[in-house]
């Protein structure tokens, strides 16, 4: 067996080939008797875990199965505290619910949304013959993972590099094909107007109980078929503001927020004002990004755990 082979059969993470097939199986990660309120720090298939149980006596003892790290500074939830609604980090006070949904950071501003947009792997736990069977189900529904955003860079934290890749090209390829089409067979108002709703249709798709993505791989697919100058502009300011900051929201806001500026810079007015009512909307889609941007909590591309 050569180094290669090894690493295929003995890598188990989740973005591995052996980690999808062994995600297909129910794991024993404990005793039932020896899980109480006490978070326990569990490491099942590469990934670093926390199991605990609701210590409230008309709660039926639920479990809850999340990932370990605080979302915040990463501080071990293993020495968190659980309390009815889930579990609370020891160091900033953050909140999990049993899915790993961010539920309360109490040292926000009132009213802050910063939670919605935080939130933990957490998987399915159950209990038979005095043992704690956890299921960690591969990536699972992308809307149950990180932000619960459709778009690609939520998609990129399952791992899957193809899967955020086929969806920034078909997000973006939407957006493009409904513009080209429109301008093609109508011309070039009906193009603007199709690239509004595609770009709408994004944000909110019916079939998703209208919670879409945030915009961005359909804003640049659009950006390009109506005038793909503006659109190469927009995806190098991209690419250079990723390079120098490596975050991703950021890259993307301000690269949004100057193609009106590029799309005037060659004279064409109605399709920069089009791109400025688009670009308002990215940033209300990237609100909770902003507030965590200013909070100086937002991740930066590549920040991952180590392979298992
Ligand atoms: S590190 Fe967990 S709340 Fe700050």
């Amino acid at each position: 067996m050569d180094k290669a082979e090894n690493e295929v059969l003995t890598r188990v993470g989740p973005a591995t080939p052996m980690g999808a097939l062994l995600r297909r199986y129910w794991w024993p990660v404990w005793f039932t008797e020896q899980v109480t309120s006490k978070p326990v720090p569990v490491r099942l298939l590469g990934e670093d875990l926390v199991l605990f149980r609701d210590p409230r006596p008309d709660s039926g003892g639920r479990l809850g199965l999340i990932e370990r790290y605080c979302a915040h500074r990463r501080v071990s939830l293993e020495f968190g505290r659980v309390e009815a609604e889930g579990i609370r980090c020891c160091y900033h006070g953050w909140q999990y619910d049993r899915t790993g949904q961010c539920i309360d950071t109490p040292l926000e501003p009132e009213g802050s949304r910063l939670k919605d947009g935080v939130k933990l792997a957490g998987y399915d736990v159950t209990e038979a013959g005095g043992l704690i069977f956890a299921y960690l189900a591969g990536a699972g529904d992308v809307r149950n993972i990180g932000s619960g955003n459709i778009g690609a860079t939520n998609v990129l934290r399952t791992g899957k590099r193809w899967a955020a890749a086929a969806t920034l090209i078909f997000d973006g390829g939407k957006g493009a094909a409904a513009v080209l089409l429109a301008g093609y067979f109508y011309g070039p108002m009906a193009a603007l107007f199709a690239a509004l709703g595609a770009f709408l249709g994004h944000l909110f798709p019916v079939w998703l109980g209208f919670k879409g993505g945030k915009g961005v791989a359909t804003f640049l697919g659009v950006t390009l078929a109506i005038a793909w100058p503006v659109g190469l502009l927009v995806a190098g300011t991209w690419l250079a503001a990723a390079a120098i900051w490596r975050i991703s929201s950021l890259s993307a806001l301000i690269a949004a927020a100057l193609s009106p500026v590029y799309m005037l810079l060659f004279g064409w007015r109605e399709p920069a004002i089009l791109l400025a009512i688009l670009v308002v909307l990215i940033f209300i889609m990237h609100r909770e990004n902003i507030a965590r941007l200013l909070a100086g909590t937002e991740p930066r591309i590549g920040a991952k755990k180590p392979a298992a």
